[in-house]
């Protein structure tokens, strides 16, 4: 069993060193937990250039606690190894060179255990370092901390998402963890009204959030509905069947040019065997199960879909107020208010919609899949990235990418939150991306569809 995250919440019991220690410890040990069961050749493979190997995200997320907080608050700091601030480094331009993103997987020393040695000495700097500092001085370092956390448990996530990808391609199908669910149908979707108006968007409260989730603002909606669940495989297969993949009408001009530029006729991971669909999962490869939501889909293909249903995708404002009106606007940490499908159980796949929690009428709002959304990922009015290094982390992205909600069935517990913003440029399909309809608002279109 992965460990799950403990129930501190910062917003009403501020950190101190020892809640910093304990979650520190907790954080680090899942990261060792989710590698544990992959050999030292899984978690060297790059499968492809967005993927990095398990051992780098190992090595990174470390990096990440050596550079911005060690680096910064330690006396005589010196680093483990000067060559792992250059092998270790994502995409910091403010801290100088890096080896080359989509060559990670040729990285063949420092091998698994030299990496598990720079973990356990980052380790012990980190809690030494904790204990000892003053209490005005912990405190001033609790955001850098507890941003390493957070991004601790981003890269736990990614790290399931890239061997994911990397079992893919063994033509052995090795399993990871988890079974698969009992072949089910999909159930009936239902619609959410919301009235929309003058709202506000944007995180609340004083617990954490990244900075893109800032500032708080107010958006205009006209009134629209939000599907009550995610697309499912079942209705999926229904596009596919229709031409969805072969229709242009259907498709936005640079979808279809990557489709056909890349042959795809159904969801990554999906493989046609006489006739009958199949998807490569963490715990192998099993018939496509009509009543799971469909996953790993691009937005253009999302966008796709939508279109053929004679909906719409919901902007991410759309989604965020209307989980909010449905009582499950929440934090991460102890707020039970995001539940659902995360990663907590170990069976890291979606599964079918679940009943609502007591009094809210949306299904899947929290896990199973992120859910893209019409929003490009652009910063909020008043966004002002903080300066230095750290300033880098996602105010740079902010073009030719797109926004999804939600977090999924690979998301560390205590990660989630209503106001998260992922994002992804339109054509990755490796993340594990889902689709939540929307209609009404703006205009939509009409065309043969499934959903009503
Ligand atoms: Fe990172």
């Amino acid at each position: 069993m992965i460990p799950t995250s403990t129930q501190h919440d910062p917003r009403t019991d501020p950190w101190d060193a020892a809640s910093l220690g304990q979650r520190f410890e907790e954080v680090r040990s899942r990261t060792e937990a989710l590698a544990a069961p992959l050999s030292p050749e899984d978690q060297t493979v790059q499968s492809m250039p967005d993927v990095s190997p398990t051992k780098w995200h190992r090595a990174h997320v470390t990096w990440f606690f050596e550079t911005f907080l060690l680096a910064e608050a330690e006396a005589g700091f010196a680093p483990f190894q000067d060559q792992y601030w250059f092998l270790f480094n994502s995409y910091y331009e403010t801290l100088g060179p890096r080896y080359a993103r989509p060559d990670r997987g040729l990285v063949t020393r420092p091998g698994v255990h030299e990496v598990g040695d720079y973990r356990a000495h980052v380790d012990a700097r980190v809690r030494d370092l904790v204990d000892t500092l003053d209490e005005g001085t912990l405190e001033k370092l609790v955001p850098v901390i507890e941003l390493g956390f957070h991004h601790e448990q981003q890269h736990q996530e990614l790290l399931l998402m890239d061997i994911k990808h990397v079992l893919s391609r063994n033509p052995l199908q090795p399993v990871y963890a988890g079974r698969p669910v009992e072949r089910c149908e999909p159930d009936d979707l239902g619609w959410v009204e919301v009235e929309g108006g003058l709202v506000e968007v944007g995180h609340e409260s004083a617990g954490f959030s990244f900075d893109n989730e800032l500032p708080r603002h107010r958006q205009w909606l006209e009134p629209y509905r939000l599907a009550d669940r995610l697309v499912t495989n079942g209705e999926w297969l229904a596009f596919m069947a229709d031409g969805g993949y072969e229709r242009p009408e259907l498709w936005l001009s640079d979808g279809l040019a990557r489709i056909r530029a890349e042959g795809w006729r159904a969801p990554l991971y999906w493989t046609e065997h006489d006739g009958l669909w199949f998807e490569h999962t963490l715990h192998g490869t099993w018939p496509v199960n009509p009543g799971l939501p469909v996953a790993h889909v691009s937005f253009y293909e999302a966008e796709a879909f939508a279109t053929w249903s004679g909906k719409r995708l919901p902007t991410e404002a759309e989604w965020e107020h209307a989980v909010v009106t449905d009582g499950q606007g929440g934090q991460h940490g102890r707020d039970d208010r995001v539940t659902g499908n995360l990663g907590d159980d170990g069976s890291f796949h979606p599964r079918p919609a679940a009943p609502a929690p007591a009094g809210s009428r949306l299904r899947q709002v929290h896990g199973d899949c992120w859910e893209w959304t019409a929003s490009a990922y652009h910063p909020y009015p008043g966004f002002h990235p903080p300066a230095g290094a750290i300033g880098e982390y996602n105010g740079k992205f902010m073009s030719n990418q797109m926004v999804l909600r939600g977090g999924c069935a690979l998301t560390a517990p205590g990660h989630a939150r209503t106001s998260y913003r992922n994002f992804f440029p339109h054509g990755a399909r490796w993340a594990l991306s889902g689709v939540r309809l929307a209609d009404g608002g703006a205009p939509s279109t009409t065309t043969a569809g499934a959903p009503t």
